[in-house]
């Protein structure tokens, strides 16, 4: 069976010094534990991290990459998907939540984000997932079946998919086990690729999530923040 992958999501915190430490961390910690991990810095650390990396098997990612099919041209405050593959990423996590909700993003240009980075030879993590609203309408599976279909880069494969149920992002919550199980087995009969699921993972639920059939990895927001928390994740695994 494939190994799973651990995505540690950093988001928007820590310091130079502070990604220095984690990074130290976790290449100490990597040879023990048998998952693929990446970690996905904010783009101002990302060269620094990909130096520190050199010769660890830790993969590189970025959080985001520009929707503009230009590998360079003039788009201020973006950052391309060639640029992101010069810099040593592997990964691009593409159409998170945070980058729907607060910056408008829709299916379509996660879709062409995705194709984009494809080209440029990054294997995108493409993130789906319902409101809390829509789960408590019975509408998750219709939904996230809708984002999936919407978001599918033409290509059949080369890129990842993330459940990340919105109500589960950072709040401690979680759907069950069951649920969890369902959603992932129905986005896999539309995309038979590797599904990670996402939502306050942390240490004490990690194992029962990463057990369950059909589910590839964890996509971890703040618990990718502490190396002892990231790794007994991936030890789980
Ligand atoms: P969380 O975030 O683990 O802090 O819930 C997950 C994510 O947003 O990818």
């Amino acid at each position: 069976m494939r190994n799973k992958l651990i995505a540690g999501n950093w988001k928007m915190h820590g310091s130079l010094k502070e990604a220095a430490a984690l990074i130290a961390s976790l290449k100490a910690g990597a040879g023990k534990v048998r998952a693929e991990l990446a970690v996905f810095p904010p783009y101002v650390f990302l060269h620094a991290t990909a130096e520190a990396l050199a010769g660890s098997s830790i993969a590189l990612g970025a959080q985001d990459c520009a929707a503009h099919e230009e590998a360079q041209g003039a788009h201020t405050g973006d950052v391309s998907a060639m640029m992101l593959r010069n810099l040593g990423c592997a990964y691009v996590i593409l159409g998170h939540s945070e980058r729907r909700s607060f910056h408008g993003e829709t299916d379509e240009t996660v879709r062409r984000k995705a194709e984009i980075a494809l080209a440029q030879g990054l294997t995108p993590i493409i993130c789906v997932g319902e409101t809390l609203n829509e789960r408590q309408a019975g509408q998750a599976e219709a939904v996230v079946t809708g984002q999936v279909r919407a978001c599918l880069p033409q290509e059949n494969g080369g890129f990842c998919l993330a459940y990340e149920p919105v109500w589960a992002i950072g709040s401690g919550l979680t759907p069950s086990a069951e649920e969890v199980e369902a959603m992932h087995a129905c986005i896999r009969r539309i995309a038979d690729v590797r599904v990670l699921y996402g939502g306050s993972v942390k240490p004490e639920n990690a194992a029962e999530l990463l057990s369950l059939p059909g589910v590839g990895g964890a996509l971890v927001g703040g618990a990718s923040l502490k190396a002892e928390a990231f790794l007994a994740i991936a030890a789980a695994a």
